[in-house]
């Protein structure tokens, strides 16, 4: 997903308005990609069925469900401690339930069961619509588990109850799993084959919120830009499909359009895109539509050719450098962010270099940056000797670090006395006078508020900036307010 939240950040709880006549409390919390948000809105709203409403208090929670992510070592030893901690309370509340979802119930399965006795309940992520079920089961005492993976689940038929919103942001999930098989990468072995929702259903949700008033939405997937319906069923299966199936086929592109369409004066979003997959017709369509952000997170995760091979990335640091040219000419404006990895098995000062220059030829508006961390059971655990010292990843990972920041500074630079059109989505945190929000390129701006309110479309002129940050001030409501 665009943004992993910060491995050593708490995890967010979640609440929502409270539905009549219900008298369970639910603390749900939220570790890792925005993914895992979106899928604990499902949750929130599949148990709000069962009598349950969500609560921020551990020591009030009937049922503590903790939605987990294992793609380092690190998000899974936060949640661990979490673990630790809802064990403390539960002993001065035995009638309290604790559940694991999300990718490290899908890892550890009936570890956390068996071996450790520190749960009640172990959910993956395909299987949430069998929680009624599993909470019966675990009532009358038993431990209970679903950690099946599906070949059509997509949640499409739920309507996901909004946790935590300002009511002007929400996701949407369009994709589930993916398909590709980064050698260092444990999402396909927690979150499944890949397999799209029908174009209908996000039509429809998209709809609905904008009619509750909503004014931006993220289509979320791991992969998005591989995203194609043909009726229900797996991506891989698709070889299969019948020839009506094929000729009426949706892919990205024609779903962007058909959302850009459908609520014109919504902001569109979306994350992520594979660059192996991002194809000249979605860069296309973008451009087309006004309400789509020219913002792509696209990420590549090494600039060395040969580590790209080595994590089964398919493509060259040559087509990358194809891909972002086509962005720059087709989208001008349009700002690019990065995941990358230091560290991968064999990685040499060389490899690294190639990062840093392939950066600079980019000069990413943001990025995401991580060392290497082995995941149990990846291709890369099982074939490659986790060879780079802790200390030489740490540098490169600071090296890589500190030329984005100075990237990042180079592009809000760029933004200065400039008007751009910023929603506005809370108030900044630093100063109450203020409101933050962001720009068509993702940019944060702040500025003072007048009277300006959450939701407006504002015309903001930037006088100063921070690497991360835009300063400026209102100078009027913008057209599609
Ligand atoms: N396609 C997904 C990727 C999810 S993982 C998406 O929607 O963004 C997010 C990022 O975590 C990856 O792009 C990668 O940079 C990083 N990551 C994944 N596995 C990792 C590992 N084993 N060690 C360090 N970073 C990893
Ligand atoms: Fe992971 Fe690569 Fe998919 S990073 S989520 S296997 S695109």
């Amino acid at each position: 997903m665009e943004k992993i939240i910060d491995d050593n950040k708490q995890g967010n709880t979640l609440t929502t308005a409270p539905r009549l006549g219900n008298n369970k409390k639910l603390l749900i919390e939220s570790y890792g990609c925005q993914m895992n948000f979106s899928d604990s809105e499902i949750v929130a709203s599949i148990l709000a069925k069962e009598g349950y409403n969500t609560t921020q208090e551990l020591e009030e929670a009937d049922l503590v469900l903790i939605n987990t992510c294992s793609i380092r070592e690190k998000a899974e030893q936060t949640v661990r401690k979490r673990l630790e901690k809802y064990n403390a309370v539960k002993r001065s509340n035995p009638k309290m339930k604790v559940g694991v979802l999300g990718c490290m119930a899908e890892r550890l399965k009936s570890k956390f069961l068996e071996e450790e006795k520190i749960v009640d309940l172990v959910v993956g992520p395909d299987a949430y619509k069998d929680l009624p079920n599993l909470l019966s089961e675990v009532e009358s005492g038993r431990e209970a588990i679903n950690v099946i993976l599906s070949k059509d689940e997509t949640y499409g038929d739920i309507s996901p109850v909004r946790l935590q919103s300002n009511g002007v942001s929400a996701f949407v999930s369009i994709t589930r799993g993916c398909d590709n098989m980064c050698t260092f990468c444990v999402v396909p072995f927690t979150r499944g084959r890949e397999r799209s929702r029908d174009p209908q259903s996000i039509i429809q949700e998209v709809n609905d919120l904008a009619a509750k008033g909503y004014k931006e939405i993220t289509l979320l997937g791991q992969n998005v830009d591989s995203y194609l319906w043909y009726g229900g069923g797996l991506k891989k299966d698709f070889k299969h499909a019948t020839e009506m199936q094929k000729a009426t086929a949706i892919n990205f592109a024609g779903l962007l359009d058909m959302v850009a369409k459908a609520q014109p004066k919504m902001r569109i979003r979306f994350s992520t895109s594979n660059p192996q997959d991002m194809t000249l017709d979605v860069i296309q369509v973008m451009s087309k539509h006004r309400n789509i952000c020219k913002y792509i997170h696209l990420p590549v995760q090494s600039g060395s050719n040969r580590i790209l091979k080595a994590m089964n990335r398919q493509h060259t640091r040559e087509e990358y450098f194809e891909l972002i040219d086509n962005i720059r000419r087709i989208i001008p404006e349009c700002a690019i962010s990065q995941d990358m990895i230091t560290g991968f098995p064999t990685e040499t000062e060389e490899d690294h270099q190639d990062t840093l220059s392939l950066m600079e030829y980019v000069k990413y508006d943001f990025g995401f940056m991580f060392a290497y961390s082995e995941r149990p059971g990846t291709m890369a655990a099982r074939k490659l000797q986790d060879d780079v010292p802790q200390e030489v990843k740490k540098r490169r990972l600071m090296e890589i670090v500190d030329l984005q920041q100075q990237h990042s500074h180079y592009r809000t630079r760029q933004f200065l006395n400039q008007t751009v059109e910023v929603l506005i989505e809370k108030e900044s945190k630093k100063s109450d006078a203020h409101w933050s929000g962001r720009t068509s390129q993702n940019t944060v701006a702040v500025f003072p508020k007048e009277h300006y309110k959450v939701g407006d479309f504002v015309n903001v002129r930037i006088d100063d900036c921070t690497s991360a940050t835009l300063l400026g001030e209102a100078v009027g409501y913008s057209q599609n307010n």
